[in-house]
Order: structure tokens, then C-alpha cells, then sequence
């Protein structure tokens, strides 16, 4: 007997329309959107942390490097948003004073307590720009290497936390739990209100 084998070889497929690597507007609005909200709370939070410490103090300092990278952030975001025509979220007035409270409610516990908010939102900061990158097609290349700078950034935060020594606050695995939690809901609520 004699068999055959037919190999059926998968065609490539081409894709004519240009679909592909364009981003879906919508996605860049919620993406625009939610980062001009999260680094505008962002700076709130340092602000309250910079309240309780004081600017001038050693911890103060190495919180004020951070704080001006956010002002940075939050400086081309308010150009982007600008720039694309995106409605911003209607909740900043809620993050002014919800950053501001968290800020400094930490530091009220302590400068490790501080240093632990640091790390859980710099987490989900980080992780979520990461997630953007992926996102955003070749028609927003400008964009994604601003987030990817900006993710690095959030980053260098996370780690200056860890480095002072937040994994030793009282209560880190809670704090921090609840805090990503906050911070995702956040981010799923500044999205598209
Ligand atoms: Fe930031
Ligand atoms: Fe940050």
C-alpha cells in the first residue's frame, strides 16, 4: 500500500487593512485618560508625604526626587491630553484629596509605613504602564517611549521603597494589598469616568 502524506502547510496570513497598527482610539483615550489622573495623584501623595516629613528632612529629600519626576509626568500628561483632545476623568478633585490622604496617613505611621506606600503603588504604576506599552501600535510610537520612560521611572520609586527598608513596616503585606487594591480600582475607575 502506498500512503501519502499531505502536509497541509498553514498560509500566511496577510492582512490588508492597515487595522493592525493603528490604536483603537477608544484605547488611547482610556490610556490618556488614566495616566494623567494616576500621576496627578501621584504627586498628591508625596505631597502629603512631604507635608508629614518635611522637605528638608533626609527622608524628605529622596521623597522630593520622586515627587519631581511625577511633576514631570504629570506636565506631559497635561500636554498629551491637550494635544489628543481626551476629556480628563472627572474624579481629579476625588485623587487630589484621596493621593494627599494616603500620602499622608503612611507617613503619619512611620517612614517605613511611607516607603511601603511607595512600593504598592509604584507596583501597580509600573506594571500597568507595562501593560500600555503592549497596547499602543506603531502609529504611538512617540507615546510608548514616553511610558516606557515613565514606567522605568515608577520603577526606580518601587525600589527606593524597597531600599528603605518598607518591607519591615508594621502590617507591610496588608498595607500594601489594600493599596494595590485602591490603586487598581483607581485606575479601572479613572478610565472611563
Ligand atoms: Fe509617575
Ligand atoms: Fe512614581
Amino acid at each position: 500500500m502506498v500512503y501519502i502524506f499531505i502536509k497541509i502547510m498553514p498560509k500566511k496570513r496577510t492582512y490588508k487593512s492597515k487595522e493592525k497598527k493603528i490604536t483603537n482610539r477608544q484605547i488611547l483615550e482610556e490610556i490618556i485618560r488614566v495616566d494623567h489622573a494616576g500621576e496627578y495623584g501621584a504627586t498628591r501623595i508625596y505631597d502629603g508625604q512631604i507635608a508629614i516629613f518635611g522637605k528638608d528632612s533626609k527622608l524628605g529629600k529622596t521623597i522630593k526626587h520622586m515627587a519631581d519626576q511625577e511633576q514631570e509626568h504629570i506636565d506631559k500628561f497635561n500636554e498629551l491630553i491637550l494635544e489628543h483632545r481626551i476629556r480628563p476623568t472627572a474624579l481629579l478633585p476625588l485623587w487630589n484629596i484621596a493621593g494627599f490622604a494616603l500620602g499622608a496617613s503612611t507617613a503619619l505611621l512611620g517612614e517605613k509605613a511611607a516607603m511601603a506606600c511607595t512600593v504598592a503603588v509604584e507596583k501597580v504604576i509600573g506594571e500597568h504602564y507595562q501593560e500600555q506599552i503592549e497596547l499602543l501600535k506603531d502609529d504611538h510610537k512617540d507615546l510608548k517611549k514616553t511610558i516606557s520612560k515613565f514606567r522605568d521611572d515608577e520603577l526606580e520609586h518601587h525600589d527606593i521603597g524597597i531600599e528603605h527598608d518598607a518591607e519591615n513596616a508594621p502590617g507591610y503585606k496588608l498595607m500594601t494589598k489594600v493599596i494595590e487594591l485602591g490603586c487598581k480600582t483607581a485606575i479601572a475607575i479613572s478610565k472611563k469616568i
